[in-house]
């Protein structure tokens, strides 16, 4: 039987952007893990002290993971061994309460790393208190709204300084306006807001990036963008930041169109790309000291550096004026 190999360009060119000619052929990894043994972590019915009970059973499948982020959830847990040395970090990742933001949470976790998660409410930070035991602290707010998200980085600044941060919360499917202020606004006020970190900022994008526009009207009035437009805003930003901080690292990332409930949001069956290949590059930014992980201001798919990146990437003038419209849109600068 003839096997079709479904592709990341693919995920690009079914969603929103086709005609553009910008695919490729890129192979897929696909990574089955199939370890799906009795958890060992705490019961469903523990409480965090906020009288909210976590939903679901442990990894909430069905509710806010799929089957597949468990299975890796469930892998990071009986398979990676904390460091041996003393070079652990402290790790702030917004949205990671599922998906990707949680498997990274997950293995730093495991790593011995300490980590700070982000939830959008009181009950989503219950689910992750349950799912992923040993968590250094977790703050709240919804990225929908920025008034909460101006909060959110006062909290954060509150718990002192991170090594690493990871921007990765991200919404799909949304309307103009929502995901303007999700995906776009309140990553730029995060940065301008929380205290650089010491080591490393990092940024969750996609391919679908490139079919992404500027958009500096909409910004400036808050009319609303497409999610293509917002991942590629993050990656002008990660690049913006880069340049304003050459002293640590800061880079995007694609992850691949992967199995998360994101990855299945619009009803596709399957996702070509390796779950796991979906948070390591984070984690072999953050500690890895091999050549090359020192990277800092690309677009980084699977540990390589992305070539196929939109031209307004890179453009320092572009980049200024997106910073300058959402300095109007939100009175805070980024200097
Ligand atoms: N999956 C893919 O194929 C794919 C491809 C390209 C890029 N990405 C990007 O990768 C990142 C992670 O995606 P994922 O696949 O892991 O998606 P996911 O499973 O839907 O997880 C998204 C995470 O972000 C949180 N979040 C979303 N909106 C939020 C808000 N308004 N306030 C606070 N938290 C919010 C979610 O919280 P709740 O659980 O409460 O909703 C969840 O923890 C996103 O930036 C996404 O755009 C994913």
């Amino acid at each position: 039987m003839p096997t079709v190999k479904v592709t990341r360009r693919t995920f690009f060119l079914s969603a929103t952007v086709l005609g553009t000619g910008l695919l490729a052929a890129c192979t897929s990894s696909p990574d089955p893990i199939g370890n799906t043994s009795t958890p060992t972590t705490p019961s469903a019915t523990e409480t965090n002290g906020s009288g909210l009970l976590p939903q679901g059973d442990l990894y909430g499948v069905g509710i806010y993971n799929t089957q597949q982020v468990a299975d890796e959830l469930r892998y990071i847990e009986q398979n990676i061994q904390p460091l041996t040395g003393s070079d652990t970090k402290r790790v702030l990742i917004t949205g990671s309460t599922g998906g990707i933001g949680q498997l990274a949470a997950a293995y730093f976790l495991r790593r011995g790393h300490r980590v700070v998660v982000h939830a959008r409410n009181e009950q989503r930070a219950a689910d992750v208190r349950r799912d992923l035991p040993g968590l250094e602290d977790v703050v709240i707010g919804d990225l929908l709204d920025l008034n909460q998200t101006r909060a959110l980085a006062e909290h954060i600044n509150g718990l002192g300084g991170f090594d690493v941060i990871i921007y990765n919360a991200g919404e799909y499917g949304l309307t103009g306006p929502e995901i303007l202020n999700a995906n776009s606004l309140s990553p730029y006020l995060l940065t301008a807001l929380v205290s650089t970190p010491r080591e490393q900022l990092m940024y969750l994008s996609s391919d679908l990036h490139l079919g992404g526009s500027l958009m500096l009207d909409e910004v400036r009035s808050g009319d609303g963008i497409t999610y293509g437009d917002s991942k590629l805003h993050l990656a002008m930003i990660a690049a913006a930041a880069a340049r304003r901080w050459p002293d640590i690292q800061v880079n995007a990332i694609a992850p691949g169109w992967i199995p998360t409930l994101m990855g299945f949001h619009n009803g596709n069956a399957t996702t070509p790309d390796s779950l796991r290949d979906g948070y390591m590059t984070q984690v072999w930014l953050a500690e890895s000291a091999e050549p090359g992980s020192d990277i800092t201001g690309e677009f980084l798919f699977h540990r390589q550096v992305e070539t196929r990146v939109n031209d307004f990437v890179h453009d320092t003038d572009a980049q200024e004026q997106l910073v300058a419209a959402y300095a109007e849109r939100t009175g805070v600068a980024f200097s």
